[in-house]
Parts: C-alpha cells; sequence; structure tokens
C-alpha cells in the first residue's frame, strides 16, 4: 500500500492545502494529514480544532486520515511507518526552506525519508494561514480564501 504524509500546521486549513491535499490523495493509496501540535509555538486554533476543520473539510476525499502529532516529523513518520512526505511550494521564496527541510529529514532519517513537491495551483500561490488569519482578525470576510466553516470559525474567533 503507498502511504505519504502531508505535515503542516494548518492554523487553519485553507483552500491552498486543501488543493494539495485533493491532488497528492489521488497518487496514493492513503494520505495521512499530519498536523504540527507544537506547544512551543502559539497557535490560533488548538490542535484538535485544526483537526477538526481538516477531518470536515476532506470529508469527500475517501483516502485521506486527519492525525495531529507532535515531536518531530521523522519519528512520527518511522511510527506510521511511512516514508514519503508531501509538501506544497507556492513560489521560489518557499523553496530554500523546504529544500533545508528536506535534506536534513532525509539525512537524519538515515535516508529513508523522501519528500515530493506539488506545485501550488496558480490561484491559490498568494494563499497562506498566517494572512487569512491576518484578514479575519481585522473582520474582512475571509470566505475566499478558506471553507465555509472555517471561516464561520475565524469569524467567531475574532469577534469582540
Ligand atoms: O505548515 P508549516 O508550519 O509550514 O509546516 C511545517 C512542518 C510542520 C512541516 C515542520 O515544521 C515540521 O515537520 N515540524 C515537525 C518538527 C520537525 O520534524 N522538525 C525538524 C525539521 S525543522
Amino acid at each position: 500500500m503507498r502511504r505519504a504524509i502531508y505535515p503542516g500546521s494548518f492554523d487553519p486549513v485553507t483552500y491552498g492545502h486543501l488543493d494539495i491535499i485533493r491532488r497528492s490523495a489521488c497518487m496514493f493509496d492513503e494520505l495521512l494529514v499530519g498536523v504540527l501540535n507544537n506547544s512551543a509555538k502559539h497557535s490560533l486554533f488548538s490542535a484538535k480544532e485544526r483537526v477538526e476543520m481538516l477531518v470536515k473539510t476532506t470529508e469527500e476525499i475517501g483516502n485521506v486520515k486527519i492525525i495531529s502529532f507532535d515531536g518531530l516529523l521523522i519519528d512520527f513518520m518511522r511510527e506510521q511507518n511511512i516514508s514519503v512526505v508531501v509538501r506544497g511550494l507556492r513560489a521560489i521564496t518557499d523553496f530554500e526552506y523546504e529544500l533545508q527541510i528536506s535534506q536534513s529529514n532525509r539525512k537524519v532519517s538515515g535516508d529513508t525519508v523522501d519528500t515530493i513537491f506539488l506545485t501550488t495551483s496558480v490561484e491559490y500561490a498568494y494563499l497562506s494561514s498566517s494572512m487569512v488569519r491576518e484578514y479575519a482578525s481585522y473582520g474582512t470576510d475571509v470566505s475566499a480564501f478558506v471553507p465555509d466553516c472555517v471561516a464561520e470559525k475565524l469569524r467567531r474567533r475574532f469577534e469582540n
């Protein structure tokens, strides 16, 4: 069975993430979406909330499983018996960071982990969770960037 993991913070999930999830789910028998639960990094939504939003927005894709993890990605992958990471590349600015992470994950895993990159669809190339959070914090409607249930959750999070 071909399995891969798409790891990230997903704080919150955007249409850009969903585009990568849909496209990579077609390439594997099972795609695990790994939600990083990093207590040292302040996130707007808890890992539980981020998982719930992902579960809801991917429910029509049969072979996707959402799970949160903490610690090192390669340790979690070993636990899950997965050796392929999927990441999205929006622009050249993402490339340097992603290259460094993928090469170090490969090295530290003893050359057992590979990363494949999907280029983000052009219509989502500018999109990021941090941008969505910032707009939402000023009360801007973000339904062009995220599914309605996520936009509603953001609206509630920032209402006074
Ligand atoms: O959506 P993000 O925040 O760009 O995702 C980054 C993520 C979660 C893929 C990356 O930070 C990660 O894998 N973190 C887990 C900890 C880890 O393995 N660190 C070693 C490489 S820096």
